[in-house]
């Protein structure tokens, strides 16, 4: 390389572009994770009657600006905003638009323009979206995050609100976190009014430690002091008028009778009478979600794995129609680290039985074969294609964790057999081809062609099975769980 090409590949080593700061690559490691909330988040959708929903990235600006609010750091420091090129042959305006903050907005935008007010009501939604936020970064806040959230528009009983902290429990505790919820009401504009005014009152006695930005939110929009980050504003509002002594009757009547819901189910709760969260639109009921061990270990200072509430006036403030709601999201990359931190085992997603190795060109082709014929059979098979040799073909088999192993050689290919290797004891056995697959089911504990017929099976058939074995009936009849634990009877990884 001539000494021009090398200074060059150099200088375009030193600049090469990087991630930007703040974003986050997802790497396949993290499959697993993933996969295993994503699975936990579908089941939660199934079993209480959402469905998916999913908005553009881009949103107008003032989308946000109405419904988050103005004041809120979300908007007034933190939106993503830049405005559309104006079309060359055309005297449109360009629209000043925004990557999308948070869904509730948008959701609310999508019900609107799509007139799903004419729908049976309550309409249930869940989406899983990256979010935008320009956002000092450190662990676990990122300028761009991943959030699933549920939505519920069109019903106002405080019964909507409590069973979607049900169901918010249950799916954290199906995952293996312990969490705790801290709730409040936020009231709403009959009341409110009255508690801001108190709240004002009371920031105005502390305006030399508040910080520079919190001084003007107070006179701005006191209930953002209450959400401040800084630790000094924190320690501020400690002893500020509580929004609880506020409440109008209705108000009242409604956070009463959620958390009676909730106490019905032992869903562990925590008033928590200063929490307002980021975001305007919240009316009558809020609240997050944290890990509990770690919060209480360091000091209450943990990010929250979660976070909602109602928003009757948010459809209002848009432009449309009063159309109540309530909802949560939850940071999926939050959710991760705190199953990393507490050392929650995840089950492997690479987890197979058969693993298909193969020697020589001829070996390779009928191996290819049979992988898609096992596969289109709905076994849980592997191949290491790439490799040639068989003790790096075996080394990937036992790292993978299957129970036999299928060896295709020359001299297996010629005689119209394959070797089965137990991959626990090590002994090998050669079989006819045409036997491979009655031999595999003899083997395998749980025969997987067998279950897939008995999971197409109707209930009753399945019972008279059931039945037939016996003790087996006895031996996997357990009690009735409310909150499912994580890890029952899945497979773990335990590397
Ligand atoms: P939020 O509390 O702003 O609420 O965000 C929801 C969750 O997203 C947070 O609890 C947190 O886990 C995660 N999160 C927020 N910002 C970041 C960040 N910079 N990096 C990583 N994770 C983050 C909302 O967005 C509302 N839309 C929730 C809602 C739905 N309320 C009613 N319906």
């Amino acid at each position: 390389m001539s000494t021009e090409a090398k200074q060059s590949t150099k200088k375009k080593k030193k600049d090469a572009p990087k991630l930007l700061r703040g974003f986050k690559d997802t790497m396949p490691e993290d499959q697993k994770y993933w996969e295993f909330v994503l699975s936990a988040v579908y089941k939660a959708a199934r079993d209480y009657g959402f469905s998916y929903i999913e908005t553009p990235v881009l949103e107008e600006s003032r989308l946000f600006e109405r419904s988050v609010g103005e004041t809120s750091d979300i908007v007034s420091k933190e939106l993503f905003r830049f405005n559309l090129p104006t079309p060359e042959d055309s005297d449109e305006v360009g629209v000043e638009v925004a990557l999308r903050p948070e869904g509730t907005a948008s959701v609310m935008r999508a019900y609107l323009e799509h007139g799903m007010i004419n729908q049976p009501q309550p309409v249930k939604v869940w989406y899983w979206m990256s979010m935008f936020r320009y956002e000092r970064p450190q662990a676990g806040r990122y300028r761009q995050h991943n959030q699933f959230g549920f939505e519920i528009l069109g019903d106002t009983t405080p019964l909507i609100d409590a069973q979607l902290i049900i169901m918010v429990y249950s799916l954290y505790r199906s995952l293996g976190l312990d969490v705790v919820i801290p709730i409040n009401s936020m009231g709403d504009p009959d009341c409110r009014p009255g508690y801001l005014n108190a709240l004002s009152e009371f920031l105005g006695t502390k305006s030399k430690l508040l910080c520079e930005d919190c001084r003007k939110r107070a006179k701005k929009n006191p209930l953002r002091v209450l959400d401040c980050k800084q630790e000094t504003c924190h320690e501020a509002v400690a002893d500020a008028p509580q929004i609880l002594d506020f409440l109008c009757e209705p108000c009242k009547d409604h956070f009463v009778s959620v958390l009676e819901y909730l106490d019905e189910l032992d869903v562990p709760y925590a008033l928590s009478p200063h929490l307002a969260r980021g975001l305007d639109y919240y009316t009558r009921t809020t609240f997050e979600v944290y890990i509990k061990k770690n919060d209480q270990e360091e000091g209450g200072k943990l990010h929250a794995i979660g976070g909602g509430g109602r928003y009757d006036g948010l459809a209002e403030n848009i432009g449309g129609r009063e159309v109540p709601g309530t909802g949560m999201a939850a940071g999926i990359e939050r959710i991760i680290l705190a199953l990393k931190e507490n050392n929650i085992p995840v089950p492997s997603i690479h987890k197979r039985d058969i693993f298909i190795a193969q020697l020589g060109n001829e070996a390779k082709r009928k191996a290819l074969r049979l992988f898609e014929e096992m596969r289109g059979r709905g076994w849980s098979v592997a191949e290491s294609f790439s490799k040639d040799g068989l003790s790096a073909q075996l080394e990937r088999a036992n790292k993978l964790g299957v129970q036999f192993t299928l060896i295709l050689g020359q001299k297996e290919i010629l005689d119209g057999t394959v070797i089965i290797r137990d991959m626990s004891s090590g002994i090998q056995e050669e079989v006819n081809y045409t036997k491979l697959f009655t031999e595999l089911e003899k083997r395998l504990a749980q025969p997987t062609v067998a279950k897939v017929l008995l999971d197409e099976q109707n209930p009753e058939e399945q019972e008279a099975d059931m039945e037939d074995a016996g003790e087996e009936e006895t031996t996997h009849k357990s009690e009735p769980q409310l909150f499912e634990d994580h890890n029952h009877g899945k497979e773990v990884d335990t590397d």
